[in-house]
């Protein structure tokens, strides 16, 4: 579905990114992991449209190296973004709207509502975005207006992260639901190991800026460089 030949990204002297090159399959849920500053949000950016990236990415058959971020969103690239960012003075509803029309062209509120229905937001859909929402519905929020730009392909930039575990284990139930809804295709990155051992059927490992390893979370977990890279991030 997703298509990545040697993604590279400089942001001056620093290499954010070199030489990536793997593929998404359709409907796999992969993660997407690395120590802090590995290059996994500019990975997104570059998939995304909001940074331009050397080489070739191409989505269903389709070169977009090139293409701008709305028409990545209209060709079903949906992302969410590390710290939630909505649009603090519309509601709820409205920010989901916006999401949609950006996204999908179209205003459908039958298809609002049933996102806002999955998502447990109903009950706020009508109030401030700001001043209504504590930290998880914010989390939900993001993830719904992702949602409403009517993705194919789901980039989730650690939208688990901060919660305790009882809360991500439900948000983990509901990220299965959603892929399963909305036939979906995800791309999650997050830290926690035993998360995405029990979400994803395969994960990629970057570190500096270069893809160190690719598999099932059980081979990735087990490899001496992986886990080096986590020790040594976390040792930092
Ligand atoms: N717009 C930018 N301009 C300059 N440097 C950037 C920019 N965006 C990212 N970087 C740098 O690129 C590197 C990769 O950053 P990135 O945010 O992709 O890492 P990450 O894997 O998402 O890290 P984290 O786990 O902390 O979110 C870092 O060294 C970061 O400082
Ligand atoms: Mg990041």
């Amino acid at each position: 579905m997703l298509r990545l030949e040697d993604v590279s990204v400089r942001f001056g002297g620093l290499i954010a990114l070199s030489g990536i090159s793997f593929s998404i399959q359709k409907g796999e849920i992969l993660g997407l992991v690395g120590p802090n500053g590995a290059g996994k949000t500019t990975l997104f950016n570059c998939i995304s449209g909001l940074v331009r990236a050397r080489g070739r990415i191409s989505f269903e058959e389709r070169e977009i190296t090139a293409l701008p971020l709305h028409k990545r969103a209209r060709a079903g690239i949906g992302r969410t973004f590390q710290i939630p960012q909505p649009m603090h003075h519309l509601t709820v509803r409205e920010n989901l709207t916006v999401a949609q029309v950006f996204g999908a062209g179209r205003s459908d509120p039958a298809r609002i509502a049933e996102i806002l229905d999955v998502m447990e937001l109903s009950g706020k859909a009508d109030a401030d975005a700001a001043s209504a929402l504590a930290l998880q519905e914010l989390k939900r929020l993001e993830i719904a207006k992702a949602l409403a730009t009517e993705p194919k392909l789901l980039l989730l930039d650690e939208v688990l992260a901060g919660l305790e575990s009882q809360a991500k284990r439900a948000f983990m139930l509901k990220l299965r639901e959603l892929h399963k809804l909305f036939g979906l295709t995800i791309v999650i990155v997050e830290h926690d190991i035993e998360t995405i051992s029990n979400l994803c059927s395969r994960a990629v490992v970057l570190n500096f800026g270069q893809l160190i390893a690719d598999g099932t979370p059980e081979a990735v977990f087990r490899d001496p460089q992986v886990m080096k890279s986590y020790t040594g991030a976390a040792d930092a």
